[in-house]
C-alpha cells in the first residue's frame, strides 16, 4: 500500500485524490494547500492529515511513498517548482502536473535533481494513457501502418483566460505534443504561426509544422477559441500501409487500410468512457510503476518527456517571433 501526499488541493488535486482513493494499492495520507480551507476540506474528504506548507508536511516525518504536485501558478506551471524540488530533496517520488514548468531552466533543474537522486518523477501527461493510443502504438510497432509518414493533431478547448500571451501554447499543448511524440519520437525543427482570437489579447490559436528526428512530418492545430460541441482532440497517423484516427483521446479508434476498404473501428476501447477517464488511467500507471519499482528512467511519461515537449513549445514561440524555422535544443 502506497502512502501518498498531494500538494495543491484545487480541482485537479482533488481529482488526483479521488484516483488514488479508488486504487486499492494507494491511500492519501496527507494533503497540503497554502489556503487552509482547501487543505482542511480535502483532509476531511480523504481522511488524511492537513498541512499548510510543504516544509511542514516534510518535517512531520509522516511516511510518504510518493506525492502529487497539483499546484498551478503562472501559465498553470509557475508554482510547481518549489514543492517539487523540496519533495525530491527529501527523497520522495513526485507525480507533477503539466506543464512541468513554464520556465525551461526550472524544468531542467527538476529533471536533473530527480536524475541525481535516482527518483521516479512522472508528469500527468494523461491524454495518451488510453487503450486506443496503446492499440494504435501496437499497430505502428508491429508494422500494420507501414512506415509512419505524417502525424496530425488538433487539440482545442474554450478557455477565455487572458493571463499571459503564451498561456494557450504553454498550458494546453504539453498534452498534444506529448501524444505526437509518443508516436513519432523527438522533434528536430519547427515552424509556427499564431493568431489572437476574436477580441483577445493572447495568442490563443496556433498552426505549427514539425519535422521529427526520424523524418516524420507533423502538424498541430491548437486553439483556446474552439471546442465545446466540436470536441477536444483528433489525432491522425498516416503510414505507408494505412491511416489511423483517434477521436477524443479514447472514444473512437479507426484503422483505414490504404489498399482495401475494410475499415476497422472501435468505440470506447477498453471501456474508457471519455477524457475524464484518462486521469485514473494515468495515475494507476504511476502507482504500478512505483509498486513494480520500475527504474526512474523507465517511468512512463516522466519529467524528461515533459521537458522535451516544453522545449518544442519554446521553439514554436521563437519561430513565430523570428519568422524562422527553429531547431529544437537538446535537453
Ligand atoms: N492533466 C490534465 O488534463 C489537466 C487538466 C487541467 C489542469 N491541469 C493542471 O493541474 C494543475 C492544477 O490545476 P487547478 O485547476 O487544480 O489549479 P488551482 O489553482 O485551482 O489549484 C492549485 C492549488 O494549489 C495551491 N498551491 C499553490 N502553491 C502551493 C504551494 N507551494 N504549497 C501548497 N499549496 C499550493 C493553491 O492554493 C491552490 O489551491 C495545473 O498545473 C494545470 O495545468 C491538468
Amino acid at each position: 500500500m502506497l502512502h501518498v501526499g498531494i500538494v495543491g488541493m484545487g480541482g485537479i488535486g482533488n481529482n488526483h485524490a479521488r484516483c488514488y482513493t479508488a486504487n486499492e494499492n494507494a491511500k492519501v495520507v496527507a494533503v497540503c494547500d497554502m489556503v487552509k480551507e482547501q487543505a482542511d476540506k480535502a483532509a476531511a474528504s480523504y481522511e488524511a492529515l492537513a498541512f499548510y506548507s510543504i516544509e511542514e508536511m516534510i518535517a512531520s516525518g509522516l511516511q510518504l511513498d510518493a506525492c502529487s504536485v497539483t499546484t498551478a501558478g503562472v501559465e498553470n506551471g509557475g508554482d510547481h517548482y518549489e514543492p517539487t524540488m523540496a519533495l525530491l530533496r527529501a527523497g520522495i517520488p513526485v507525480l507533477g502536473e503539466k506543464p512541468i514548468s513554464n520556465e525551461i531552466p526550472k524544468a531542467r533543474e527538476m529533471v536533473a535533481l530527480a536524475e541525481e537522486k535516482q527518483l521516479p518523477y512522472g508528469i500527468n501527461l494523461n491524454h495518451r494513457f488510453t487503450p486506443a493510443a496503446v492499440k494504435a502504438k501496437e499497430w505502428l510497432t508491429n508494422g500494420r501502418l507501414g512506415e509512419l509518414q505524417i502525424i496530425n493533431m488538433t487539440m482545442w478547448i474554450n478557455n477565455p483566460n487572458e493571463s499571459s500571451p503564451w498561456f494557450h501554447i504553454r498550458a494546453l499543448h504539453p498534452h498534444s505534443l506529448d501524444v505526437m511524440s509518443y508516436f513519432a519520437g523527438g522533434v528536430d525543427r519547427v515552424h509556427a504561426f499564431f493568431k489572437k482570437g476574436k477580441g483577445r489579447q493572447i495568442w490563443s490559436n496556433v498552426q505549427a509544422n514539425l519535422l521529427y528526428e526520424n523524418g516524420v512530418i507533423g502538424h498541430l492545430t491548437g486553439s483556446y477559441d474552439a471546442g465545446g460541441s466540436y470536441g477536444l482532440e483528433t489525432l491522425e497517423l498516416v503510414g505507408s500501409e494505412g491511416r489511423v484516427i483517434i477521436n477524443e483521446a479514447c472514444e473512437k479508434l479507426t484503422f483505414y487500410p490504404r489498399f482495401s476498404r475494410e475499415v476497422e473501428s472501435y468505440d470506447h476501447l477498453g471501456g474508457m468512457g471519455g477524457f475524464a477517464d484518462t486521469f485514473p488511467a494515468r495515475i494507476n500507471a504511476w502507482i504500478d510503476d512505483l509498486l513494480n519499482q520500475v527504474p526512474p528512467a523507465q517511468v512512463d511519461a516522466r519529467g524528461a518527456d515533459a521537458l522535451r515537449v516544453q522545449l518544442v513549445i519554446e521553439a514554436l514561440i521563437e519561430s513565430w517571433e523570428t519568422g524562422q524555422v527553429v531547431k529544437v535544443p537538446q535537453q
